[in-house]
């Protein structure tokens, strides 16, 4: 499949787009400090809380924000259990992690993952959500694939 161009103008903090690449859906999350902060914050309740499996990130996105840029997530969202598409939570996610503002939850069986992508414990996903290859052309527009 042919590399997919996102421009990121119009993208505001706490916003999600989404893109297809490969007749996958590609999530690009304008997270804002509050969220990055929390993301450092909830490693205790994640099954994968480092990004140690090699295949589900390529190697510039294996940090504390699985990205190349800190602010924006560009993650596949299929979920890492039988493939559903999750829905994002920009707030209210309370309700589903206790103590956790914000982060996505897949509707089919309940698994949940953060703003990084990476799954809680406890759920049916065993992986972190698979981040694709990316890089950017420019300040705001991003080639994925
Ligand atoms: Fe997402 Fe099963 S497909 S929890």
């Amino acid at each position: 499949g042919a590399p997919v161009e996102v421009d990121i103008t119009k993208l505001e903090p706490g916003q999600l787009i989404r893109v297809e690449w490969r007749g996958k859906p590609v999530w690009v999350v304008y997270r804002t400090p509050e969220m990055l902060e929390q993301l450092g914050q909830i490693e205790d309740k994640l099954l994968d809380p480092t990004s140690s499996e090699e295949k589900q990130q390529p190697s510039y996105a294996k940090n504390n924000f699985r990205s190349s840029r800190d602010e924006i997530l560009v993650a596949v969202g299929i979920c890492t259990h039988l493939g559903c598409s999750p829905t994002y939570f920009s707030e209210g996610y309370e309700e589903i992690v206790e103590g956790v503002n914000s982060g996505f939850f897949c509707p089919c069986h309940g698994s949940k993952f953060d703003l990084a992508g990476r799954v809680f414990s406890g759920v049916p996903a065993g992986l972190n959500l698979q981040i694709p290859p990316y890089y950017y052309i420019d300040d705001t527009t991003i080639l994925i694939g």
